[in-house]
């Protein structure tokens, strides 16, 4: 857009440092506390035990993340598709500064990558939960990752409520039923993923039934004492060689 000057100017041509700009582009973040590392006893469908590793993902892992998650776009069932997509985009603005207030967590079964769930903060109250994905078909790791992304946002970062969406039947059938989340009357309400409905979860919710979920689920707790050797055993993260799902 152009305008004529309403007055004299000495120099017609302003210089801008993108350093300048930058800060107008990027949502000066919240500091947020971080998602203490946290594993879960597990058993496979075949009955053997294992443990999930979950932590928060490391900035430096974002192009492995994204390497490996860009597969999924071609994947065209179980709406794994779009999912990939939208989650590929959420670790680029994570990692591109595009982003307001991202998580990213990580389930890891000795260091190989099985599960991610990620959201973001509108603001100290309300928690936008974006995507779950497990990259492990069968063991419950989805269910399990949306749980501990829900408890780091009630229990540790303090908000007072969830809001979800859902794009496929499972994570509806996991989540919008499994925790019979209400929603809001839409299209009054719409959800930053394509505008669909608002489901939600309140802080009192929470407390009062959506915390048992996961002892109902697996038949365990997130356990934050993690011994050094379950650390050790995921000190590398490894991203599946093939798409399993
Ligand atoms: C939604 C999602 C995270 C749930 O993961 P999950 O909790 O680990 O569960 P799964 O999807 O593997 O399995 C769901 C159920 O169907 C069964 N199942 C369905 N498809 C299966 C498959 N291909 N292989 C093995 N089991 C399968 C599972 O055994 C499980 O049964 P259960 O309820 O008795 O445990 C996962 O389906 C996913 O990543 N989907 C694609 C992305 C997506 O839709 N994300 C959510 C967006 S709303």
């Amino acid at each position: 857009m152009r305008l004529e000057p309403p007055e004299k100017v000495s120099v017609e041509e302003l210089k801008i440092d993108v350093r300048e700009v930058e800060p107008l582009l990027q949502a000066p973040p919240m500091n947020i506390p971080h998602f203490p590392d946290a594993m879960v006893k597990m058993k496979t469908k075949e009955g053997k035990e294992q443990i999930l590793y979950i932590r928060e993902a490391k900035l430096e892992e974002a192009p492995l993340m994204m390497e490996h998650i860009k597969k999924y776009m071609d994947v065209d069932h179980d709406f794994y598709d779009i999912v990939g997509a939208r989650v590929y985009a959420e670790i680029l603005g994570w990692y591109r500064q595009r982003l307001k207030d991202p998580y990213h967590l990580v389930g890891l079964i000795d260091g190989l990558w099985v599960g991610l769930a990620n959201g973001r903060l509108m603001n100290e109250d309300v928690n936008i939960s974006l995507h779950t994905m497990a990259l492990t078909r069968g063991g419950r790791i989805g269910a399990v990752m949306y749980y501990a992304k829900a408890y780091y946002g009630f229990e540790i970062l303090k908000n007072k409520e969830w809001w979800a969406t859902y794009e496929s039947y499972n994570g509806w059938m996991r989540w919008g039923l499994g925790m019979a989340q209400p929603s809001y009357p839409w299209p009054e309400y719409q959800h930053e993923l394509g505008g669909a409905r608002v489901y939600y979860v309140t802080k009192k919710y929470w407390d009062s039934a959506v915390k048992k979920y996961i002892q109902q689920m697996v038949g365990a707790d997130l356990d934050f004492n993690v011994p050094d050797s379950v650390k050790k055993a995921n000190a590398v993260m490894r991203a599946p060689d093939e798409i399993t799902v």
